[in-house]
């Protein structure tokens, strides 16, 4: 059995470790070089291979993310809750609106499907599945919203993927992040494009809108369920 080190992070301080057993590979959060298990929830991941080159400064841009037909209908129930969005607050971003697409609709059935997993899955490089637990949100920047300089906080064991999708976007508002290199890139996001986010990785912001509106929807997907050790209910802050 081999068992190199493939992979390690910062869980609340402590290491954290991955290994890599043959064709799958084994996460078991432990304190580093004393085999104490410190999460006892394992998942046997299907290696799903090297993550693209982007992905390795922890941040992708992917456009055309969904098919015709599930663009158009995601975009569709977006514009029937748009309405319902409201100011959110938050340590980072300014003047922003969110609303919760409902638990029951077909826009959480499309993001938490096997199908939109495993595309993610394959551009981040390793198995993930829909976070369900952090709901599926749609985000709205209209002129004066800003979010500043972040890097996405640590929700589980293991980082997770953040997905920002644009649904529509007639602002003059830029993503941008910081590459691997310490430069700063960026882009309007076209609609239907994606940015996937790894948490502890890129720092990112989006620049202040001055006119139009854009709409993204937000999911996270994750690598493993099981939580951080420190991690508190009460503590969950605003991390995108
Ligand atoms: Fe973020």
């Amino acid at each position: 059995m081999n068992s190199d080190l493939v992979r390690s992070w910062s869980v609340g301080g402590t290491t954290a470790n991955a290994r890599n057993f043959d064709s799958t590979t084994l996460w078991r959060v432990e304190k580093p070089d004393s085999g104490v298990e410190l999460d006892t929830t394992w998942r046997m991941l299907q290696a799903v291979g090297a993550a693209p080159r982007g992905m390795q400064e922890g941040i992708l841009r992917q456009p055309n993310f969904l098919s015709d037909d599930d663009f158009a209908n995601l975009t569709q129930i977006a514009r029937r809750i748009r309405p319902s969005a409201v100011p959110i607050e938050g340590p980072y971003g300014q003047g922003r609106l969110w609303t919760r697409f409902p638990s029951f609709s077909p826009a959480v059935e499309l993001l938490a499907s096997e199908k939109t997993a495993s595309r993610v899955s394959e551009l981040v490089g390793e198995q993930v599945v829909s976070a369900h637990d952090e709901g599926l949100e749609l985000r709205v920047y209209t002129p004066g919203s800003s979010m500043d300089w972040h890097t996405d906080e640590l929700l589980y064991a293991a980082p997770q993927y953040e997905l920002v999708l644009t649904l529509w976007n007639s602002s003059d508002s830029r993503t941008e992040w910081r590459d691997a290199d310490g430069r700063i890139q960026g882009e309007w996001t076209a609609p239907r494009s994606a940015l996937l986010v790894r948490a502890e990785s890129a720092a990112h912001r989006v620049t202040r809108i001055t006119h139009g509106e854009r709409v993204i929807v937000k999911a996270v997907y994750t690598p493993t369920l099981a939580r951080p050790l420190t991690w508190d209910d009460e503590d969950l802050g605003e991390y995108i």
